[in-house]
């Protein structure tokens, strides 16, 4: 996206009188006075939060705790369960409403009462409870988007377990390393997945993944029967439902301290290996419930649609969580946004009545484009009236898109929230909220109340607004990355470098605020993390990959921007033997990009991949990737290269492997 298209936006959208009236923040006077709240008492602001909306078995008397700083504690002598808090809770007050309404592949669908789903979580919890899995130990949860996948999450957190969710689109080999990394005594896993209208296995990774090695401590695989695939069977595998056939569908919340691991989450950094991202309870809980209420706007009738997979962040705070301990009704979807057409999602908004929608930015293009090709799924054939409001999530969103979003899909009456966040954050930090803020497309506009979210310089030092530099939160807030798990070295100096004064939470993202109204727009990762449609690559765990099959001596990796996909994965590979050409090119083009499918996942596979004699270096060895960068988008290289030692290679790295 072209910062200056955003820069220069002057499409301004203010929400409307009725929206202002019905919403949970009412106008810019109420937003306004929320941030203030924050600002005289930050800490009565959020004690004051965690008491409405959190059952605590046991209340808290601190709310904050900063002496082992960066390593902040909230809430600390507080106690709770968090799926207590997302389903005991509502089982007086609304055991029959709708929590899940649930939408396969082939278009079948299933409800699921609160009181269903209590029943559910605590059965599936009991039969965990067989498996010699203590408080605190980690369980790894690699299953399709499904009633079972939430059901899987919330027993954990009833019992106290800490569940890592692995993507499905994640590789044997990545399985295997959040596994070891994690030191997960079991994996939940399903013999299949419908996808698309086919049928594809899962388990077979794990088997696999596990066979990689160092996985020792995997005790039990619990097995769902989804597709009913052929599968590999071993001594310390049982099915999912063998497991629960003797136990009682009722099950006592373990309770736990507040700062009680809930989940560890994998992400890329810049650097190494994925991090395991690790989230508390009560503090991340209550931020996808307060977001829920003041983003979503959420109210009794309301259908949620959050589209994204538990396998990620958002699936996790506004699928497994959020609407849960809101009492929400929401849909699950099984399938793909483009079978068996491309108004799958517009045909389900429709039947589901769904109020409430919120998606990323590459579907949002991706759909533009089907509508365009084939005018039959364009979302004006499609009866979109019970929606309100809309959202966008995990990339900027270009204004065309933004616009073609709000007019086909919100009829031009529904507010977008494109809301600003990350793994890290647990939860949104910069967003409109849909009865406060005027919207501009492209920007996620204003921090969430109580966010304290700027721009700051290399050294730490506010910016002026107008001027681009480093987005930080200069505050801890509750949702916060607590650690990065194994690894605390590397959570203080990737998110609190002293560069910056060792105090304030460094994002990894460019921003800047608009000099007249403040609104934030978020210009790209300043550090060498991609954006592939969405989901969160590292340039060095690609590059990582390349160099480890046995062909390839030196690989770099960039990205360059792709008009649905949001940026796409070009790779710049040096070969041990001489510099392919012709068909020879191609195959090693075909076999490095399988490679780099079964090392990470399809998602990390080159779109592109250049090969030279060598790589443009500086004369100490640098790589200059700057230049991969220019040379990708196909642009001239106009800047200085004095210090480039063998310019000679850039005319090689021009040329792409068609
Ligand atoms: O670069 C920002 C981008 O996605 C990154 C976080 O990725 P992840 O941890 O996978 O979480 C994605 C879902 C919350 C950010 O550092 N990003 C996320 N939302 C937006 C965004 N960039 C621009 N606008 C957004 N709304």
């Amino acid at each position: 996206m072209s910062i200056e298209s955003v820069l220069h936006e002057n499409r301004v959208f203010e929400p409307s009188a009725e929206f202002v009236k019905n919403a949970n923040v009412s106008g810019m006077v109420a937003y306004n006075q929320l941030c203030a709240e924050a600002a005289a008492d930050y800490e009565g602001f959020w004690a004051k939060l965690a008491r409405e909306l959190l059952v605590w078995n046991k209340p808290f008397t601190k709310t904050l705790n900063q002496d082992n700083a960066p390593f902040y504690k909230w809430f600390e002598d507080g106690e709770l369960n968090v799926s207590a808090n997302c389903l005991d809770k509502h089982l007086n007050t609304i055991p029959n409403k709708v929590a899940i309404i649930f939408e396969g592949d082939d278009g079948n669908t299933q409800e699921v009462t609160y009181k269903d789903l209590y029943h559910r979580v605590c059965q599936f919890a009991n039969g965990l409870k067989k498996l010699n899995l203590s408080v605190g130990d980690r369980v790894i949860i690699y299953l399709p988007m499904g009633i079972e996948a939430v059901v899987a999450m919330q027993a954990c957190a009833r019992i106290g377990l800490i569940h890592s969710v692995v993507f499905g689109g994640f590789s044997a080999k990545s399985l295997n390393e959040r596994i070891i990394d994690a030191g997960a005594k079991a994996v939940i896993t399903s013999d299949g997945q419908f996808r698309g209208g086919k049928t594809l296995p899962l388990k077979s990774a794990v088997d696999e993944g596990i066979t990689m090695g160092g996985c020792d401590v995997i005790e039990k695989v619990v097995v769902l029967k989804k597709t009913g695939l052929d599968i590999a069977w071993n001594s310390n595998n049982i099915w999912w439902h063998d497991l629960i056939a003797d136990v009682t569908d009722t099950c006592e919340p373990v309770m736990v301290s507040a700062e009680h691991p809930l989940f560890l989450l994998y992400t890329s950094g810049s650097t190494g290996k994925p991090k395991g991202v690790q989230h508390s309870s009560a503090g991340y809980l209550l931020h996808a419930m307060n977001t829920m209420r003041w983003t979503f706007d959420i109210h009794e009738n309301d259908v949620f649609w959050c589209t994204a997979d538990v396998g990620w962040i958002t699936g996790h705070s506004y699928v497994a969580y959020g609407p849960l301990a809101m009492g929400a009704t929401q849909i699950i979807f099984e399938g793909i946004p483009t079978y068996p057409n491309a108004g799958r999602f517009w045909q389900m908004i429709e039947k589901h009545k769904v109020s409430i929608f919120y998606t990323a930015p590459t579907a949002i293009r991706s759909l533009i484009k089907a509508s365009e090709t084939t005018p039959e799924v364009a979302p004006k054939n499609y009866n979109l009236s019970s929606l309100r409001l809309l959202g966008s999530v995990g990339e900027p969103i270009n204004p065309e898109a933004w616009m073609w979003y709000f007019e086909n899909v919100g009829g031009g009456r529904c507010p977008i929230a494109d809301t600003f966040w990350q793994t890290e954050t647990g939860g949104h930090v910069i967003t409109p909220l849909p009865g406060v803020t005027p919207l501009v497309p492209g920007s996620c506009t204003l921090p969430f109340p109580g966010i304290d979210i700027d721009v700051v310089d290399e050294t730490g030092k506010n910016v002026p607004w107008g001027t681009g530099g480093l987005l930080v939160i200069k505050k801890p807030w509750p949702s916060m990355i607590r650690t990065i798990y194994n690894d605390p070295e590397r959570y203080k100096t990737s998110y609190y470098p002293v560069d910056l004064g060792g105090k304030i939470y460094l994002a990894g993202d460019g921003a800047i605020r608009d000099a007249k109204t403040g609104n934030f727009t978020i210009m790209g990762r300043i550090d060498d993390v991609l954006n592939v449609s969405g989901h969160r690559l590292g340039t060095m765990e690609i590059e990582s990959a390349l160099v480890a099959n046995h062909l390839v001596a030196e690989a770099a990796v960039v990205g360059k921007p792709h008009d649905v996909k949001g940026e796409s994965v070009v790779a710049y590979v040096v070969l041990k033997g001489p510099r392919p050409e012709g068909d020879e090119a191609k195959k090693i083009v075909a076999e490095l990009r399988e490679w780099v499918g079964k090392e990470i996942g399809p998602i990390a596979k080159p779109d592109e991949i250049r090969f030279g004699d060598n790589l443009p270096k500086t004369r100490s060895g640098k790589i200059m990737r700057r230049l991969l960068r220019t040379l990708a988008k196909g642009e001239e290289i106009t800047s200085d290269i004095s210090t480039l030692d063998n310019p000679a290679i850039l005319e090689q790295l021009k040329e792409v492997v068609k």
